[in-house]
């Protein structure tokens, strides 16, 4: 089989890479490991930066995301057993969609079918070869169970981090950066209407809790918990009291409604990058080469953003031959990626209780979280960061 771009993972990065190219006229080939069912399925963000947004819109993709998914000017901060609410348009011009990674999939699925993409689900990935050269090729396994070879003029890894991509950069030029952190979010999904209008981080002595939303009916709330914790081990009503406890505020005139939960998943924080993103005609993209902790909501976002620069160099490098852009897409998309790390782990950081922190750290917290409800640059900088930085 031959192509011009082969991309390796139908998540948001691969998806919306392909819709792209196609958009500029350039033939790509998606093979992703999953069947469709599960792609389509996996309960992940929720939170697209302004930017973002724009982008999908302006391919096409803003139609259900409009009649669907919230416009939200705003977050609030609970702390102490206070509110404070961060102003997204008064300090920054800007908003965010509160629209999940499962409906950008199936938005993203269903145009590629529509527009004759080619997506091979339950294909596997098994090997690239002869990256710098300029005929690389995927080796894969089909659902049939055939083995096939894939030759492109370049190959794009979305594979996320588990995938073959990143391994796939010979070791010498690779340069990775990691942290972990002792505590996960056991994520949950239920069927009760958000109990606020707008996202709520909250940090107490607990631990971390956030209250997010999927729909009018649908509210996803996430716990700080240790990392090896088993999701077994958290009955609903243990959970329901928890991030009871955790959004608690001093003056009361809150209530969390609950309802049944539908799924019930534990995520792992890290931070990691791999440099460079690129060698040879083999490119990374989204979390193949960068994680972040979640609670920036930043991982989708990078993903995106990453696939946008490269989908517009290769679209020169198809018009014109020119080069110029996918030259420069690792550093300029690694600018970007650890602007992100650095803020998701400094939101992390601020909001989220270290099991090995001092009484001195907690305290710091506070006196942080204070600052930002009094000091209008220092809740400029969170709002800056949390509705996407445009000029990096
Ligand atoms: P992915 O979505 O991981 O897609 C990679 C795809 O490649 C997968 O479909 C995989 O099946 C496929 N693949 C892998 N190997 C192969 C192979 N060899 N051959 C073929 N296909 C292959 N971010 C937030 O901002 N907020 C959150 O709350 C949040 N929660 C998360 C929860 C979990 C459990 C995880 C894992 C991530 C979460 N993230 C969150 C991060 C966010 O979802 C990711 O940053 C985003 O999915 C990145 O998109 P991607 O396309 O790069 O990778
Ligand atoms: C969601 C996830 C995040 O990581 C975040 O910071 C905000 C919202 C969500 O799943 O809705």
């Amino acid at each position: 089989m031959r192509t011009t771009v082969g991309i390796i993972g139908a998540g948001p990065a691969g998806l919306f890479l392909s819709h792209l190219l196609h958009q500029h006229g350039v033939e790509s080939v998606v093979l992703e490991r999953r069947d469709r069912a599960y792609c389509e399925r996996r309960q992940r963000a929720g939170v697209v930066e302004h930017g973002v947004a724009e982008a999908l819109r302006e391919s096409g993709l803003g139609e259900r995301m409009e009649r669907e998914g919230f416009r939200h000017d705003g977050i609030e901060l609970r702390f102490d057993g206070r509110g404070h609410r961060i102003d997204f348009p008064e300090l920054t011009g800007r908003h965010v969609m509160i629209w999940a990674q499962t409906e950008i999939v199936k938005d993203l699925i269903a145009r590629r079918v529509a527009d004759g993409g080619r997506i091979f689900f339950e294909a596997e990935a098994t090997a690239i070869e002869d990256i710098e050269t300029e005929r690389p090729r995927v080796r894969f396994t089909t659902a049939e169970g055939v083995d096939e070879v894939l030759e492109c003029d370049y190959v794009v890894a979305c594979d996320g981090f588990h995938g073959i991509g990143r391994t796939s950069l010979p070791e010498e030029v690779v340069r990775t950066y990691d942290k972990t952190y002792p505590f996960g979010w056991l994520g949950i999904l239920a069927d009760v209407p958000p109990s606020c209008d707008e996202l709520i981080y909250a940090r107490h002595e607990r631990g971390f809790a956030l209250h997010s939303m999927r729909s009018e009916s649908v509210s996803r709330l996430y716990l700080q918990v240790p990392a090896d914790t088993d999701p077994a081990d958290w009955s609903d009503d243990r959970i329901w009291s928890e991030l009871a406890t955790r959004f608690e505020l001093r003056e009361g005139g809150w209530k969390l409604e609950t309802g049944p939960i539908t799924d019930k998943s534990l995520t792992p924080m890290r931070s990691f990058v791999a440099e460079p993103m690129r060698h040879g005609r083999l490119f990374l993209a989204g979390d193949a080469a960068h994680i972040v902790p979640p609670t920036g909501a930043k991982g989708l976002n990078l993903a995106m953003r990453d696939v946008m620069l490269l989908a517009e160099g290769l679209r020169a490098w198809q018009e014109s031959g020119a080069t110029a852009a996918l030259d420069t897409y690792s550093d300029t998309a690694l600018r970007r990626v650890w602007r992100a790390e650095h803020f998701s782990y400094w939101m992390t950081s601020l909001l989220h209780i270290d099991p090995d922190g001092t009484p001195f750290d907690r305290r710091l917290q506070l006196s942080y979280l204070d600052h930002i409800a009094a000091c209008r640059p220092a809740a400029a900088q969170l709002a800056e960061n949390y509705t996407g930085l445009p000029e990096v």
